[in-house]
């Protein structure tokens, strides 16, 4: 055998008998904790073999979600879903031809079907709807879909620009959440629905109490149209909410009325309304004083499409 052969192979063998040692070492460690520690059940019992469970069930997900999950089975954004948004986002084509791969025949699903003689634009027309009638300043729409609520501090301010303007190119409102009303939502000139959560952020005095000066101020702008008050909210089931201090910055206490630097909870109900009498006297308090239609937003669950739906009467 010529001599480097011997060598390369003398190195192999020494190589494979180094790493068995190391190996039988680290199973030889893996042991000794896995029998020492006490806190996981299956690793104490089912010393270093144990570990692939954990392993195996990290590693899961991935293989459920890549060779298992169909298209539309995961939850809440299933892989069709998140395609399309993909898709969308690099401005490629979006649109599915060929049917769809949703069950339409649950109830209440929306569809568009061909018609032998559909309308053209130009013999339809939408009819304009007038929310809150009663209220000092009715606001009259022709728009059925608008921008729901998302408060500052949960999105950026260049976010809530392009929402706002977003909403007035489209003539449709935006919605500002329980963050309170702030110059970047009215600098677009869009219509806002002004949003009341329970800790009344923007239109609270220092009790945490309605501010009747601070409403009437935020319903002083032209681009406020409308009132809501949140009563729930789909990512909040019976839950208030806390912004954490360190959130809590100079221009955000300043936007919502608290304090610097210190945590804003939202109480899970409004310390006003524990009934429905009362849930219409506020109802009423906020639309003497502000003018605008008032309504509220409650959340309403549905077990069998594991969805939720927001209802809204003004
Ligand atoms: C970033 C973010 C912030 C939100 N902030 C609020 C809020 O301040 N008030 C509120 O009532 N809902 C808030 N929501 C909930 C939305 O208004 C909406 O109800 C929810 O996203 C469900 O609608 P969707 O299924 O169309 O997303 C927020 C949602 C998101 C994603």
């Amino acid at each position: 055998m010529p001599e480097s052969l011997r060598i390369v192979l003398e190195f192999l063998v020494y190589g494979f008998v180094l790493l068995l040692a190391a190996l039988s070492l680290l199973i030889l460690v893996f042991y000794i904790q896995d029998r020492l520690q006490t806190k996981h059940a299956v690793r104490h019992n089912f010393p270093v073999i144990g570990r692939l469970r954990y392993l195996f069930e990290s590693f899961g997900e991935f293989f459920r979600q890549y060779f298992i999950a169909l298209d539309r089975e995961e939850m809440p954004f299933n892989r069709a879903q998140r395609s399309w948004v993909y898709r969308a986002a690099k401005n490629l084509d979006n649109t599915a031809a060929f049917g769809s791969t949703v069950d339409l025949r649950i109830p209440g699903t929306i569809y568009f079907t061909n018609s032998l003689y559909p309308l053209l634009d130009a013999e339809t027309s939408v009819a304009p709807v007038t929310i809150g009638p009663l209220a000092a300043q009715p606001y009259t729409t022709t728009s059925f879909f608008h921008i729901s609520a998302m408060s500052y501090g949960a999105i950026s301010v260049p976010a809530i620009k392009a929402l706002a303007n977003g909403a007035r190119q489209a003539n449709i409102w935006l919605n500002t959440g329980e963050g309170g009303l702030t110059e970047y939502h009215l600098a677009a000139n869009c219509d806002l629905v002004f949003q009341i959560g329970t800790a009344k952020f923007g239109v609270r005095d220092s009790q945490g109490q309605l501010s009747e000066k601070r409403l009437r101020k935020v319903a002083s702008h032209a681009s406020v149209k409308m009132i809501e008050i949140k009563l729930s909210q789909g990512a909040k089931p019976g839950k208030g909410g806390i912004l954490p201090g360190e959130k809590v910055t100079e221009e955000i206490a300043a936007i919502r009325g608290i304090e610097i630097g210190q945590s804003a909870i939202s109480p899970n109900r409004f310390s006003e309304i524990s009934s429905s009498d009362e849930l219409l006297d506020f109802i009423e308090r906020v639309r003497t004083i502000s003018g605008r239609p008032t309504g509220i937003k409650v959340c309403r669950g549905q077990l069998s499409r594991a969805r939720t739906t927001i209802h809204r009467e003004f």
